[in-house]
C-alpha cells in the first residue's frame, strides 16, 4: 500500500462530525482549520459567533467543511438547542472536542466566590453536562470520540492558578471516568495536555520578562508551543489512528512534565 493511501486510512477524519468548543479561541481556531483539513466536518460552537462565522466561511472557502454554532456551556438550555441543531443538521456527532476554557491568575488568598463558581462552571461543568448531552447521542449510534482538553496544569501547578489546576485535574478524573462508564457504548474518551501554547489566555505571561522567563527555564525545548503544534496529536486522537485509545492523557508540552531545561552539569563533550 502506498505510504499516502495508508496514511489517509489511518489518520483520515473523513466523513466524521466534529463538535469543537472554543472553536473562537486561540488553539480552537487552529484545530477547527486542521481538523477540517484532514478531512472532518466541523460544528464550531463558541460564545463569540461573530468569530465563528468568519472562521466557517474561511475553512469554507479553503475547500473544507464548517459551520457555525451559538454555544455558552455554562447555560444547560444553550447546550441542548446547541446540540440539538448540530444533530438536526448532520444526524450524528462522531466526535465531541472540549476545548472551550478561562483562567484567571490570582492567589488562593484572593479569589472570590464569583471568580471560583465561573472558572468551575465552564471548564468542568459546562464541560461535564455537554459531555452528558452530546454522550447521549453517541450512544444510540454505538460509537462516539471525546477529546477533553486538559493542561500541564493538570499535574504541574504554577502560583496563582488554583482554581484552573483544579478544574483541569479533575477534567483528566472525568475523562477516565467516560472511558469507564462509556466503552460499553462505543465511546472512547482521551484527554490532550497542552504545556505551554502562545495565544490570547496566555499572552500576557509571555510578554511579562520575569515570567517569561521562568516558563522558559521550566520548558526543555525553552520556548512556548503555537497552537499549530497541537494539531497532529489531536488528528491523531480524532480518528482510527487511536481507536485502542481511551483514559488517557497526553502532554504536548516541549518538555515541560519532563523536567524543563538542566541545571549547570560538567561535562566533557
Ligand atoms: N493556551 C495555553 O497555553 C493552554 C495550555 C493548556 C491548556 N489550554 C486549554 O486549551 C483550551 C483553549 O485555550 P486557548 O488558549 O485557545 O484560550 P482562548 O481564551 O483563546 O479560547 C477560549 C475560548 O473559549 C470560549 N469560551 C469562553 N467561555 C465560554 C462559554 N461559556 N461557552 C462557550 N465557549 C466559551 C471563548 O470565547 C474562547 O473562544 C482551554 O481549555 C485552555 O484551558 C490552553
Amino acid at each position: 500500500m502506498a505510504i499516502g493511501e495508508n496514511l489517509e486510512k489511518l489518520f483520515s477524519l473523513k466523513g466524521k462530525v466534529i463538535l469543537l468548543t472554543g472553536a473562537a479561541g486561540g488553539i480552537g481556531e487552529v484545530l477547527a482549520r486542521g481538523l477540517a483539513g484532514a478531512g472532518g466536518e466541523l460544528a464550531l460552537c463558541d460564545i463569540a459567533l461573530e468569530k465563528l462565522k468568519k472562521l466557517a466561511e474561511d475553512i469554507g472557502t479553503a475547500g473544507d467543511s464548517a459551520r457555525p454554532y451559538e454555544l455558552d456551556v455554562t447555560d444547560r438550555g444553550s447546550i441542548k438547542a446547541c446540540v440539538d441543531t448540530v444533530i438536526r443538521d448532520y444526524g450524528r456527532i462522531d466526535v465531541l472536542i472540549n476545548c472551550a476554557g478561562i483562567n484567571k491568575r490570582e492567589g488562593i488568598l484572593d479569589v472570590e466566590e464569583e471568580t471560583y463558581d465561573r472558572i468551575m462552571n465552564i471548564n468542568l461543568k459546562g464541560l461535564y453536562f455537554l459531555s452528558q448531552e452530546v454522550a447521549m447521542h453517541m450512544m444510540e449510534q454505538h460509537s462516539g470520540n471525546i477529546i477533553n482538553m486538559a493542561s500541564h496544569n493538570s499535574v504541574g501547578m504554577l502560583g496563582g492558578c488554583s482554581v484552573y489546576g483544579a478544574t483541569k485535574s479533575a477534567v483528566t478524573a472525568l475523562t477516565r471516568s467516560m472511558a469507564v462508564e462509556w466503552a460499553q457504548y462505543g465511546i472512547r474518551a482521551n484527554a490532550l495536555a497542552p504545556g505551554h501554547i502562545l495565544t490570547p489566555l496566555t499572552t500576557v505571561t509571555w510578554e511579562h520578562p520575569q515570567r517569561s522567563q521562568y516558563l522558559k527555564e521550566r520548558i526543555a525545548m525553552q520556548r512556548p508551543g503555537s497552537p499549530e503544534e497541537l494539531v497532529g496529536v489531536a488528528v491523531m486522537l480524532a480518528s482510527d489512528a487511536s481507536s485502542y485509545m481511551s483514559g488517557m492523557m497526553i502532554h504536548v508540552d516541549g518538555g515541560c512534565l519532563a523536567g524543563g531545561t538542566p541545571w549547570p552539569y560538567d561535562t566533557k563533550y
